[in-house]
C-alpha cells in the first residue's frame, strides 16, 4: 500500500519569517510521524529557504502556484528554474483561490504541462463552486477534469495527482465540509472520468485528494473507505497540534 499523501498549503500564512519558523519547528516534533506519509508542505515563496533546509525525510517542498512559461522576462512570476533550484518537489496547479482571479483550466493545463516537463508532480486542483444536493455538480467537474488536464500525455498520467477541492466546503470547518457519503460518490465519478479519458489502468495511478475544510474532527471519516489517497489541507494545516492529529487519522 503506497503511503498517504499530505499536502500543507500555507496559502498567505503565517504572517512572518519568525512565526513560519515556530510553525516548523513545532512539526518537526512529530518528524517519526511525518517520515511515514509523503507529506509536502506548499509555503508562501519567501518561506521556500526556510522550509527546503528542514530534512528531505520529513517533508518536501511545495509549491501554490509556477508561471506558465519556462523562458523570457516575467515581472512579478516565479518560474520552474528557480522553483527547482529551492528542490520544489510538487506544484499546486489551479487551486480555486487562483482560479477566481482569472485562471482558467486552459491556463490550468498549460501549467500542468509546463511543471510535467521540469520532473515535478503537478497537484491539480478541481472543485465545483457551490453545493449541489441533486448531482449537478459532476457534469461541471467533467468538463474541469477534461479542460485542465488536456493534451496531457498518456506516458505523463501517471505522475499527475488529482486534489478535489469543492470550493464551498473551502475555509469553513468540520461541520460544513463535505459528508462521507457525498465524498465516496465524487470520487468514484473522477475515478470515471479519468477511465474515459486514460483508460482504467492509467486512471487507477492518479492519486485523489481531498480539500476543503479538513479538520482533526473529520479527518478520519473523510480518509476511510471513500478512495481518496490523502489531503490538501489548508488552515488546519497552520496548527501543528490539528496537522498531526490529521496526519495520524491517515495511518
Ligand atoms: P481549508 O483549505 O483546509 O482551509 O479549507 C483547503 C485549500 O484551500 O486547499
Amino acid at each position: 500500500m503506497a503511503k498517504p499523501i499530505l499536502v500543507a498549503n500555507w496559502k498567505n500564512h503565517p504572517s512572518s519569517l519568525k512565526e513560519a519558523k515556530t510553525l516548523l519547528a513545532k512539526i518537526s516534533k512529530s518528524s517519526r510521524l511525518y517520515k511515514k506519509l509523503h507529506f509536502f508542505v506548499a509555503p508562501p515563496t519567501t518561506y521556500f529557504e526556510t522550509v527546503s533546509s528542514r530534512p528531505k525525510s520529513l517533508l518536501n517542498l511545495a509549491s501554490q502556484n509556477v508561471f506558465v512559461d519556462l523562458k523570457g522576462s516575467h515581472t512579478g512570476e516565479i518560474g520552474l528554474d528557480i522553483l527547482k533550484s529551492f528542490g520544489v518537489r510538487a506544484v499546486i496547479v489551479g487551486h480555486s483561490e487562483r482560479r477566481a482571479l482569472g485562471e482558467t483550466s486552459k491556463d490550468v493545463s498549460l501549467k500542468v504541462k509546463t511543471v510535467l516537463k521540469s520532473g515535478i508532480t503537478p497537484i491539480v486542483c478541481i472543485g465545483e463552486l457551490t453545493k449541489d444536493l441533486d448531482g449537478g455538480h459532476f457534469e461541471f467537474l467533467r468538463d474541469e477534469i477534461r479542460e485542465s488536464l488536456d493534451g496531457i500525455k498518456r506516458s505523463d498520467v501517471s505522475k499527475l495527482v488529482l486534489a478535489y477541492e469543492p470550493v464551498w466546503a473551502i475555509g469553513k470547518s468540520a461541520t460544513d465540509s463535505i459528508s462521507q457519503d457525498d465524498l465516496v460518490q465524487t470520487v468514484i465519478f473522477i475515478k470515471k472520468v479519468l477511465t474515459d479519458l486514460f483508460g482504467r489502468i492509467l486512471a487507477e495511478k492518479v492519486p485523489i485528494l481531498y480539500g476543503g475544510s479538513t479538520e482533526p474532527a473529520n479527518a478520519e471519516t473523510l480518509f476511510s473507505n471513500t478512495g481518496i489517497r490523502g489531503f490538501l489541507v489548508g488552515h488546519a494545516s497552520l496548527d501543528a497540534e490539528d496537522l498531526k492529529k490529521i496526519a495520524s487519522a491517515m495511518l
